[in-house]
């Protein structure tokens, strides 16, 4: 590990995390967790891969079971801003979120705040302190702009697993998840004077999670182990179908993990990012202006195109393997 990795991993980076889980939100959620460099401020919750429910109740039994339920859960909008009603991703993240497992509620609550007030609140009480960190859509970050701007001056950062740019999309062949669950939110937070960074599908389908170390951390008979192999084997098997191996994403891991360690980019030009809202085929399309000379006159967003995936998986792991 270089010693510029080793100091960014030395210290703890305050984070809000909006989030879906969603089962690749629980492997960040997790991580983030029992991660050293990782301080988990406050979760707000959207909905996106479940209803916004599910994922509040998800996201406060994933702090119980990393021994965190001090940690605040807000819970924050149910659908897109635009549009027709949501929907979800069950075949890939199981009917309640939890793959194909259905578990008994947790003991405890979200705070009754809602996300959006949570974020803004954080941004007032710790101005400048604080990385918010974006893994579901966007729509909590752009009701959050549209009720008070001024918190794009009181975050340090924003950090959005988000986007395709030279990699197909996931939901149709140009749009990824997050974005094109709410365009409009997207194009809300890349408009508003607040440092972004996109974790896209360029880089996070190299951040691959496998079976194998998933039979290994069950295997640890931790909390966090047993819990994520038995949420995964939905996640895993969707993506075996398209892939012919056991293997599959972590999008929201190395986006937090980046969020953290910016040591673990490779390549990431600051462009200017346009959201597509009105193709009848493109609607959710993340558009970089990527050529050699690019106009940075309203660059808005620094895109990831190549990190260090597999360097994120080993210490991942290595993290949650080691949870005593
Ligand atoms: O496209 C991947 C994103 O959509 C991830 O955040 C995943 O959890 C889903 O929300
Ligand atoms: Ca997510």
């Amino acid at each position: 590990m270089t010693s510029i990795a080793a100091e960014h991993l030395a210290s703890k980076t305050p984070i809000v995390l909006d989030c879906d889980p969603g089962v690749d939100d629980a492997m960040a959620i997790l991580y983030g967790l029992r991660a050293p460099e990782v301080e988990i401020v406050a979760l707000g919750t959207v909905w996106g891969n479940i209803d916004v429910d599910t994922a509040t109740v998800n996201a406060v039994r994933l702090l119980e079971i990393g021994g965190r339920p001090d940690i605040p859960v807000a819970k924050g909008a149910g659908r897109q801003l635009i549009g027709t009603e949501p929907t979800f991703a069950e075949l890939i993240h199981g009917p309640a979120g939890t793959g194909s497992t259905i578990l008994p509620p947790p003991s405890g609550q979200h705070t009754g705040e809602h996300a959006v007030t949570q974020m803004i609140r954080l941004a007032y009480e710790r101005p400048g302190e604080l990385t918010l960190v974006a893994i579901g859509p966007l729509t909590n970050l752009g009701i959050a702009l549209a009720t008070d701007p001024g918190i794009a001056t009181r975050y340090k950062e924003v950090v959005i697993m988000g986007g395709a740019f030279l990699w197909p999309g996931n939901i149709t062949p140009v749009a990824e998840a997050n974005i094109w669950h709410d365009p409009e939110a997207a194009r809300i937070v890349l408009e508003a004077p607040w440092p972004v960074t996109l974790v896209p599908l360029d880089v996070t389908e190299q951040a691959q999670v496998t079976g194998e170390m998933l039979d290994q951390l069950r295997d640890t008979n931790t909390p966090a182990g047993t819990h994520l192999h038995l949420i995964s084997y939905i996640y895993l098997s969707a993506y075996e179908a398209r892939f012919a191996r056991r293997e599959a994403a972590m999008h929201d891991g190395l986006a937090l993990a980046i969020a953290v360690d910016p040591t673990l980019v490779q390549e990431a030009p600051l462009t200017r990012v346009d959201i597509e809202l009105n193709g009848a085929h493109t609607r959710g399309m993340t558009v970089a202006d990527l050529r050699p000379i690019p106009n940075l006159e309203r660059a808005n967003a620094r895109v990831v195109l190549k990190a260090e995936g597999n360097r994120f998986v080993r210490r991942w792991f290595n993290v949650l393997a080691s949870w005593d």
